[in-house]
């Protein structure tokens, strides 16, 4: 049996997409074996319906509260027990039992060079701090928002006339070819958690993950 994973989303989906794509191409050697937005109607759900992937909507508007949720999402989750919980665009805070849950088998991807800019408008606050690059994040999931180990980053140089828009564009085209590389990094055992920490082959890695560039 291919290893699997379950990837949630909460719009457009093009990292799924990337997902998607690589576990076709072979150049991940998994299936997705469910794709769970919180969403419903996202774009995201009709690219996994059109890659012949169940997908569901498990709206959290629905549920009194983030627990009951969280609850009611890890059930869905577990009857697939994947390898690996991949949040590609998922925009919700998980609760502490989630993640604990799920600890070293869940992973995210944030739009800058963690451990500089965690939560909303990244390119924005990149731009304005005047900083000469910019990028995305593959990081293992801990209770901390955005503040897990790093596993893999990539990032690509800030122009002087870029926009907040022109910016998110350039690493969105960075997250599709860095975030299959990292799920193929964890699922291979190359990239490892434990102990609070991310480890590639027996060494920690830094607050940056491996560098792409
Ligand atoms: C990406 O920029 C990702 O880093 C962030 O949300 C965006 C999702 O885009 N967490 P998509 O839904 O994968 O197109």
């Amino acid at each position: 049996m291919p290893q699997s994973l379950v990837v949630l989303i909460s719009g457009g989906g093009s990292n799924l997409q990337s997902i998607i794509d690589a576990c076709a191409s072979g150049q991940v050697p998994a299936r997705i074996a469910r794709v769970i937005s919180n969403r419903p109607g996202v774009r995201g759900l009709a690219r996994a319906q059109a890659a012949g992937i169940a997908q569901e909507t498990l709206n959290h508007q629905d549920f009194p509260d983030r627990e009951s949720f969280d609850r009611a999402l890890m059930a869905r989750i577990d009857e697939e027990a994947p390898d690996l919980v991949v949040l590609a665009g998922f925009m919700r805070i998980l609760t502490p039992q989630f993640v604990e849950h799920y600890l070293g088998k869940l992973v995210n991807i944030h739009p800058s060079l963690l451990p500089k800019f965690p939560g909303l408008h990244t390119h924005q606050r990149a731009i304005e701090a005047r900083e000469s690059h910019h990028g995305a994040t593959v990081h293992f999931v801990t209770p901390t928002l955005d503040g897990g180990p790093a596993i893999m980053q990539d990032r690509v140089a800030i122009a002087a006339d870029d926009t907040p828009e022109s910016l998110a564009a350039r690493v969105l085209e960075r997250e599709h070819r860095l975030y299959p590389r990292a799920i193929n990094a964890v699922l291979s055992g190359e990239i490892q958690f434990d102990a609070g920490q991310a480890w590639h082959q027996g060494r920690p890695l830094g607050p940056s993950g491996l560098a792409l560039w």
